[in-house]
């Protein structure tokens, strides 16, 4: 049962799609201490924990923090980081008395989750108002949990389905500079027999950083490139930024200009700020016009043989502002000649640093609003920061969807808000080769698939800093689970695709698994998606009445079947594993799977650094195919089964139709 309320002046999000009248009634849970700027106050009991928030740092259990949803680029990211990319404002509390909360506001939110006090929960917002939905079990719920979000997911609407590639291994890295690059990538891992299908072209692929450009030098033939790796089941997926450069004679900034797309100042004029072009606009995708036009500007992307894109700096990142650039210049003026001191050095050295994605600058500009069909009435970018990047994927999304009507293509972001998760998918962005940070991707994935966004995944091995051989080959062994399995690192970082290590083989292994896992994931991905449940959960939603599992934060629920305990500590040669119940341990080594019963309770699982262990639940089975290099390739009628049932259903399409019947695509396997 879901009750809607409305606080304040409540802009369109578009996060909601089913619709509820207001409820007269007290609002039901904990108090309302102010409904303008809006406050909420819930009592936690000692036992109760809080899911959800999605991208967010600590827990899977959020208490113990305060949260804030500012969707902000942040590649110092650390537990301490109070807002990630994403605006992804949904609670589930579990405990006496369950129940969802979902919190639909444009508007910056804070969530004080038993920080300032441990038991207490409060929720503010700042400027526009908020529509609270709350959900309660229904009547004959038999897992609240599961009922909850079901319910949830019906309110926001059925999750993005990507094509099934999209499901295959991708190699990315912010460096790959010229055709040839690309090639090598492809011709190494082709010879290693490591599998591949894609290979992610990041800004180095555009003239002088420009959105819907091919630098020509670097990337003579697109089409051909692309023709060329697809033959072999291979695709490539380009980058595009949030911001246009601003440059005469660049059509799409002289488009944009002429019609009024971009995002204004006050005076009427297109805003601009500093990101990797320099000097940039920003597309007004809250206006349709402007948001059909970027929409249809991958076209020329796709006229080349391109399915997939990642959309990128659209929270949206600013280096600088002209206005804060001269602010910083002035201030460091201010400073020359004079004798430094403690007090003075302090305030000196962050001067350059300090026009980096400011509030000031966000207030400094001006967009439609959201859903109006006025084109005057203007609101503040700031009071609707947190919807910016959700809306260009929705501008992906729609203008994808008019190129290829009946074929589905690959879209994920790094900014996101409820709402985007109907569009496309996103990763958790620019995360660092650190073991906290694989340990991070564990207890966020959760809180992300229960928002929606069930296509998503962290870039593996860590983008920034350089990482270790073992960090990447525990971090691919969770990856092989994760429905976006990218490996991707900053320019600056040391090599980190497969070929870079010694033994390649037993990178092979490791995502050969995916590879003999694939046509699973891809049957409990669509499963979920339609049937508005969580491809990866917290144990807590098969196994509610053991305290135990309710409290484990380092293990998942990987589609129906899959309990899965990830190796997240260096040097370690396995770990402690908790089994809510008997379940079948399937080693994988050496390109094999060797299955084992074992029994409910606590062990120490041994888990060298070559191998992935997964457990399957009793009384199921889980479906392995013979490994293939690229997911086209993968022999439908090569599976066996693990796990002690005798059967399993597996959903199985074209891998691209955009309609999807979930009946008529299930079959038996035996
Ligand atoms: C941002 C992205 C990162 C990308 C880089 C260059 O930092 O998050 O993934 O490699 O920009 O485009």
């Amino acid at each position: 049962m879901t009750n809607k309320f409305s606080f304040g002046a409540p802009v369109f999000t578009g996060a909601v799609v089913e619709k509820f009248s207001l409820c007269k009634s007290e609002f039901p849970v904990g108090k309302i201490e102010s409904e303008w700027p809006f406050t909420w106050n819930y009592n936690l009991e000692k036992t109760d924990i809080v899911f959800g928030l999605g991208e967010s740092v600590r827990g899977m259990n959020k208490r113990g923090f305060k949260y804030v949803s500012w969707c902000l680029d942040c590649p110092n990211q650390s537990e301490n980081t109070p807002s990630m990319y994403g605006a992804h404002n949904f609670l589930l509390v579990f405990g006496k008395n369950p129940f969802g909360i979902f919190f639909d506001t444009a508007s910056r939110i804070e969530f004080d989750i038993g920080w300032t006090d441990q038991d207490v929960m409060t929720v503010k917002t700042e400027d526009t108002g908020v529509e609270v939905y709350v959900i309660f079990p229904s009547d004959n719920a038999k897992n609240v949990l599961t009922d909850i979000t079901r319910q949830f997911r019906a309110l926001i609407g059925q999750s993005y389905i990507p094509p099934r590639w999209a499901f295959g291994y991708q190699q990315s890295r912010w460096g790959y500079k010229t055709e040839a690059d690309v090639r090598e990538v492809v011709r190494k891992y082709r010879e290693l027999n490591i599998p591949l299908d894609s290979v992610v072209l990041d800004i180095d692929y555009m003239t002088d950083y420009m959105d819907f450009t091919v630098d020509k030098e670097k990337f003579s033939d697109l089409k051909g490139l692309s023709a060329e790796l697809k033959k072999d089941g291979m695709h490539l997926i380009p980058i595009i930024d949030a911001g246009v450069k601003v440059k005469e004679g660049y059509d799409v900034y002289e488009e944009g200009v002429k019609n009024g797309y971009f995002a204004t100042k006050e005076d009427g004029t297109p805003y601009a700020a500093g990101v990797w072009p320099g000097r940039s606009h920003f597309t007004d995708f809250f206006n349709p016009q402007a948001r059909e036009w970027f929409g249809s500007k991958y076209k020329i992307l796709t006229d080349q043989g391109i399915e997939g894109f990642w959309n990128d700096m659209n929270e949206p990142a600013m280096f600088y502002s002209d206005d804060s650039l001269k602010e910083a210049f002035d201030k460091l003026e201010s400073y020359k000649g004079k004798n430094l001191d403690i007090q003075t050095f302090f305030e000196f050295t962050p001067i350059s640093g300090s026009t980096f994605n400011q509030l000031e600058d966000y207030k400094r500009f001006y967009h439609r609003v959201p859903g109006s069909s006025n084109p005057d009435e203007k609101i503040r970018h700031d009071k609707i920061h947190n919807l910016y990047g959700a809306w260009m994927t929705r501008a992906a999304g729609e203008g994808l969807e008019k190129i290829s009507p009946d074929k589905r293509m690959l879209i994920y972001s790094r900014a996101s808000a409820i709402g985007a998760h109907r569009y496309g998918g996103i990763w958790t962005g620019d995360n660092a080769s650190t073991w906290s940070h694989l340990l991070q991707e564990i207890k966020m994935l959760p809180g992300v698939n229960m928002c929606g966004f069930l296509y998503s995944g962290a870039d593996i091995g860590g983008f920034g800093d350089s990482t270790s051989r073992d960090l990447l080959m525990r971090w691919l062994a969770l990856g092989d689970f994760t429905p976006l399995m990218r490996n991707h690192s900053a320019w600056n970082t040391r090599l980190q695709e497969c070929y870079s290590f010694k033994n390649p083989e037993e990178f092979k292994s490791i995502i050969d698994l995916r590879y003999a896992l694939l046509p699973y994931i891809y049957s409990e991905f669509v499963k979920a998606a339609v049937n508005g449940d969580s491809y990866i959960r917290p144990l807590a939603f098969d196994y509610p009445n053991d305290r135990r599992a309710v409290c484990t934060e380092d293990e998942l629920m990987v589609g129906s079947d899959i309990l899965l305990a990830p190796v997240y500590t260096q040097n370690a040669e396995g770990r402690y594993v908790y089994l809510p119940e008997d379940m079948t341990m399937v080693t994988w080594s050496d390109s094999r799977a060797e299955q084992k019963p074992m029994s409910a309770g606590d062990h120490f699982v041994e888990i060298p650094l070559e191998t992935v262990v997964f457990f399957v639940k009793k009384g199921r089975a889980v479906p392995l195919f013979k490994s293939a290099l690229s997911s086209e390739q993968i022999d439908m009628n090569s599976a066996y089964l693990v796990g002690d049932a005798k059967s399993c259903e597996l959903y199985t399409d074209d891998g691209y139709s955009r309609k999807i019947n979930l009946n008529e695509g299930m079959r038996e396997i035996k």
